[in-house]
């Protein structure tokens, strides 16, 4: 099949064009460039030993959009695009609107118009906000406590909608809950700008001495060593998990969303704990003051992927820990 990734440059759809080519699909990758920068293209080639198409474009140009979806046969979207920090959103929230929401409603015009109607969407676990229950499954409730969560429900209700109208639509919506690691060529990985708000990004950064000390937001949670507990999943998993998704597009019946995780929650310490054994150096750490917003625990049920995809991650956290090192290094 021919894919379009948009967002197609980032962190999660470069690993996600990986497992697309080698199970035989042809992929367009569709960024504007906002957050990433078109030299994943070359490290993609480097490591498909293929030259891969890049068009550098914006969402919320729905003509180019719809162009692009003629011009090369696409016949199902991956939609990447978006913004994604808790943190800017809360402080940016209309950009994020207009990027998530609007840019989706302006995909999906582009879409219908080129009678492109396999769609699959990159939601996250966000959506959940505080439990009610745990683990988190696809039937718990959805009360997102952020900007960046309402985003991703709001687009999640618009595809419910959409094919509620029109069966002819196939749309799936994958809840991601802490996507971490890297290709393991060490080739393409996570490169956020400036500071890491995120866990691994940070301690990638102390390991290799561009941060002084990780700050450790609270060790005082009911958890199991006192600091908070997250379903880190590898972003190869993650990976693959699109490609079931993908595979099961075409025979899935309604719009369903699907957790992406694997079901076992680790704490700050036991990350850091990994990540020395992969480095094999020492992560000095400081307890500071709890983050705003900041849960106990949040990680999957992900049966339901299990059932329906026939997917299960199967990558360590040693893995995930380990291809970190190996692009904090390459990079
Ligand atoms: C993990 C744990 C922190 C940084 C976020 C988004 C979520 C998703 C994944 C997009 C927590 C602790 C962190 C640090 C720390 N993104 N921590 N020191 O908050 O679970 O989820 O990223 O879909 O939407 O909310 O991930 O990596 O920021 O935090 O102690 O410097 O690490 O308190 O317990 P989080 P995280």
């Amino acid at each position: 099949m021919v894919i379009l990734l948009t967002g197609g440059t980032g962190y999660i759809a470069s690993h996600t064009a990986v497992a697309c080519i080698e199970r035989g699909h042809e992929v367009i990758l569709f960024d504007n460039l906002s957050n990433s920068n078109s030299n994943v293209v070359n490290s993609l080639e480097q490591i498909l030993h293929q030259k891969i198409t890049f068009i550098q474009g914006d969402v919320l140009n729905t003509d180019f959009l719809r162009e692009v979806l003629t011009k090369y046969h696409v016949d199902s979207v991956i939609h990447f695009a978006g913004l994604k920090s808790v943190k800017d959103g809360a402080e940016l929230p209309i950009p994020y609107y207009d990027n998530n929401v609007a840019g989706t409603i302006s995909l999906l015009k582009a879409m219908n118009s080129a009678h492109v109607k396999q769609l699959v969407f990159s939601s996250s676990a966000t959506v959940y906000g505080y439990p009610e229950y745990l683990p988190y499954d696809e039937k718990h409730p959805t009360q997102p406590i952020n900007v960046y969560g309402r985003t991703k429900l709001q687009v999640e209700n618009i595809l419910q909608d959409l094919s509620i109208s029109d069966p002819d639509w196939k749309i799936l919506s994958l809840r991601y809950f802490n996507p971490v690691g890297a290709h393991e060529s060490g080739l393409i990985g996570e490169r956020p700008n400036g500071i890491p708000n995120n866990l691994m990004p940070f301690v990638a950064k102390v390991a290799n001495g561009e941060l002084p000390v990780l700050n450790v937001y609270g060790n005082d949670y009911d958890t199991k060593d006192g600091t908070g507990e997250r379903d880190y999943i590898h972003v190869m998993d993650l990976a693959d998990g699109h490609v079931a998704a993908l595979n099961y597009l075409a025979q899935s019946k309604a719009f369903q969303c699907i957790n992406l995780g694997t079901g076992i929650p680790y704490s700050v310490y036991e990350l850091v704990n990994a990540f020395e054994k992969a480095c094999g150096k020492k992560i000095p750490m400081k307890i500071s003051p709890r983050r705003l917003g900041d849960l106990p625990f949040y990680y999957a049920d992900p049966s339901l992927a299990k059932q329906l995809l026939r997917w299960k991650a199967k990558r360590s956290l040693i893995d995930m820990c380990e291809t970190t090192w190996k692009f904090q290094k390459t990079k």
